[in-house]
């Protein structure tokens, strides 16, 4: 059994061998803490995606999506607080000049990397937030920062969505979007970076009902989770108890990952804290005129913020798993067991040989079913080989065409998780593949497989 650091580096390697990510700028040494997704990694980033959108946006009449500007008016993120509030106390090594974030030295003396004793200097305060300028002049007055969350695009945008969406409260606004944090302690691959996207929706509602709501979205996150096809027994609530400036009330969910139990999505409830201050800074009234109350208030924000890239890792993680081959137990195969849904390639083709006709016929079904899927030509090496290069890229389903094949229009369909095989007419392949996809259940097989 692999210990829990070298699986972190197996997945890494497993990333970049398949392609799914890697590196930013590799062939100049990379770039600290930053990556770009290969073919496989961003089906897998758009499948999350896109299934988030679908459960939160389309199937809900109730929540409306946006797409805002990553550069927004310095003023927003000054009535946000960010500009205050959004920092690390640090503090140096006076001898090897490395810098640490002060509350994780906790009552450390001495300097976790060259080991010198009563080294630090005071905590001073660092800016999270990336700064840039806007426009020919590089001024006080040209500042502007790159978003470090997607949230703020929602709230300022809250009356240009409700009014033309004939939204009333309770509802909600939802974006998917890259946001910046210039992280001190980026690490673990890819769960702390300086670029990443972000899934928030922001959900506003009477204050009285505030709490009730916070309790539903919490329930309702976790469910989404578990039915990205996640192991119950990794994931958790955690509540806060030292809150963020702007919070009344905080809950994470939570995924063990191999170095430890950590946050993948946070849950909160923010009071009227945006919508006042928003007020407050541009002098334009967030008040909403409730019809059926007949009252005005702010409303209420209930806000479910979580991170795409850190769901992917996890995913990953999730869905990693060494084992032994099943016709040949001396040898180990490494497989991702990701739920169908969201598996980058949903089938592998393989003619046996290359002759008699056979890959003509593995063409020909590879372009039919490009209409329906994602799917990958192989015809690299012996067949065992094929297999385990799509167990790796955790494509649940492999076809061979085979001699039987020229005969009876069939072909052996082999599962993932299980390596067992049906034999199905080609024309039903569609079929078999969305059915298993809906009925998915960790290492469950096909109906009727051998
Ligand atoms: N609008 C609230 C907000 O941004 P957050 O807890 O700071 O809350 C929400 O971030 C989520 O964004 C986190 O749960 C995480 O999934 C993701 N996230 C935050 N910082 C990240 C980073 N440096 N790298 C990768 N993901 C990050």
């Amino acid at each position: 059994m692999a210990s829990k650091n070298n699986v972190m580096k197996d997945i890494t390697a497993l990333c970049k061998r398949r392609g799914f990510i890697f590196r930013s700028s590799e062939i100049y040494g990379g770039i600290a803490s930053t990556y770009d997704c290969g073919p496989l990694g961003v089906e897998l980033k758009r499948n999350v995606k896109e299934l988030w959108w679908r459960d939160i946006v389309q199937l809900r009449p109730d929540i409306e999506g946006i797409d805002s500007a990553i550069l927004m008016h310095p003023k927003v993120w000054i009535a946000s607080g960010h500009v205050d509030e959004f920092v690390d106390p640090l503090v140096e090594c006076r001898q090897c000049h490395h810098r640490f974030k002060a509350d994780e030295l906790k009552n450390l003396e001495q300097c976790p990397d060259c080991g010198t004793k009563d080294c630090f200097t005071e905590p001073k305060l660092f800016h999270l937030m990336f700064q840039t300028y806007m426009g020919p002049v590089q001024s006080e007055d040209s500042i502007a920062y790159l978003r470090p969350e997607t949230a703020q695009g929602i709230y300022v945008n809250f009356e240009n969505v409700r009014t033309p969406a004939r939204q009333k409260v309770p509802f909600g606004i939802a974006q998917i979007g890259k946001a910046f944090r210039n992280e001190i302690t980026p690490g673990n691959f890819t769960f702390r970076t300086r670029e990443f996207e972000q899934m928030e929706m922001q959900y506003f509602v009477y204050p009285d009902n505030a709490e009730k709501w916070y309790k539903y979205w919490k329930s309702q996150r976790k469910e989404w989770y578990m039915s990205l096809g996640f192991k119950m027994e990794n994931l958790h609530f955690h509540a806060h108890e030292k809150l963020a400036h702007y919070a009344r009330a905080a809950t994470d969910i939570e995924y063990d990952f191999p170095f430890g139990r950590s946050e993948l999505e946070g849950i909160h409830n923010r009071g009227d804290f945006d919508l006042s201050r928003h007020q407050e800074f541009s002098g334009k009234s967030f008040e909403y005129f409730d019809q059926e109350r007949d009252e005005r208030y702010i409303p209420f924000i209930i806000e479910t913020s979580g991170g795409v890239d850190r769901c992917i890792l996890a995913l990953l993680v999730d869905a990693y798993e060494v084992e032994p081959e099943r016709d040949n137990p001396d040898k180990m195969r490494v497989v991702l067991k990701l739920h169908p849904k969201i598996a980058p390639v949903k089938v592998g083709i393989f003619p046996l040989v290359k002759r008699d006709g056979m890959p003509e016929i593995a063409r020909k079904i590879e372009s039919d079913l490009r209409r329906h899927f994602m799917v990958f030509y192989d015809d690299g090496g012996s067949i065992g080989r094929r297999y385990r290069r799509q167990d790796e890229a955790g494509t649940p389903f492999c076809i061979t065409v085979d001699g039987q094949t020229l005969e009876d229009d069939t072909v052996t369909i082999r599962e993932r998780d299980t390596m067992v095989q049906v034999r199905t007419k080609i024309g039903d392949i569609p079929d078999v593949v969305r059915r298993y996809t809906v009925d998915w259940e960790r290492n469950k097989g096909l109906p009727g497989g051998k």
